[in-house]
């Protein structure tokens, strides 16, 4: 894995929550192009609520998010989307009513159409099921589908950095190490970096670091083969 030295994606002492309540409790959290970040955590650690303040659908309270050294923390959600910051939410996010080859390419509508083509063809590709249901409306597709078409609009988007809330819930354990394994590849075919939130064990086998987040504050951090399995399963996914 080639990485560069200055992280793309940089928090430092980030406090964040809901009302008066704070969630996130002052961490800080580093991310370098080309990587897969895991953040793991049990229920209610703050996973989502940390993922939302960093796409910007919920304030921060403290502390700074930068990008490429850029404060962005009086950005919108759509400016920070256009900077090629993209979350693909724990309750996939798809446009019910559009049939699934829409979903996928109103997802596109940054980039030039030969480059909506090509990642079209490149999703297809790793998730065929799309293809064969392309002509379906989305809200009738099953869970698992639906979640591989927010993970396919993820990809065909501009998107520099991909976070994705819990890729592997609601699949079949069949499905969560494909989806995980197509994780993998996507990063290593097209450059992406990717924050995936998750509760299954097996994201230590494609995250090239693991963050542990506890009650809001950021327990560890460390290179996935550096960790030990047994402790972060059973202390950070209620294993
Ligand atoms: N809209 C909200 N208003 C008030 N409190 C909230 C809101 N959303 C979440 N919380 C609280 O914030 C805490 C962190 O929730 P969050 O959803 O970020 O955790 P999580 O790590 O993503 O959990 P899970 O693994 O269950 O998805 C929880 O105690 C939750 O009850
Ligand atoms: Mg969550």
């Amino acid at each position: 894995m080639s990485v560069s030295l200055k992280p793309i994606l940089s928090v430092s002492n980030l406090i964040t929550g809901y009302g008066l309540t704070s969630v996130i409790k002052g961490i800080d959290f580093d991310v370098y192009e080309g990587e897969i970040v895991g953040l793991v955590g049990p229920n209610g650690a703050g996973k989502t609520t940390f993922l939302e303040t960093i796409a910007g659908t919920i304030k921060s309270k403290a502390g700074k998010i930068f990008w490429r050294q850029k404060c962005i923390n009086s950005l919108s959600v759509m400016a920070r989307r256009k900077l090629g910051i993209m979350l693909v939410p724990q309750e996939a996010y798809i446009f019910p009513m559009m049939t699934v080859k829409a979903n996928l390419e109103v997802t596109g509508i940054f980039n030039n159409h030969t480059e909506t083509k090509r990642l079209m063809a490149y999703v297809h590709e790793i998730f065929p099921v799309l293809r064969t249901r392309e002509k379906q409306i989305a809200n009738t597709l099953s869970g698992g589908e639906r979640k591989m078409l927010a993970v396919g609009m993820g990809i065909i988007s501009n998107a520099k950095l991909i976070m994705i809330d819990e890729p592997s819930i609601g699949l079949a354990p069949k499905l969560v190490t494909k989806l995980l394994e197509n994780l993998k590849k996507i990063k290593e075919d097209t450059g992406r970096t990717l924050v995936l939130a998750e509760q299954n064990v097996k994201i230590l086998n494609v995250a090239d670091r693991i963050y542990g987040l506890e009650a809001g504050e950021m327990r560890f951090c460390d290179k996935t083969q550096n960790l030990d399995e047994t402790m972060v399963a059973e202390l950070y996914m209620g294993k």
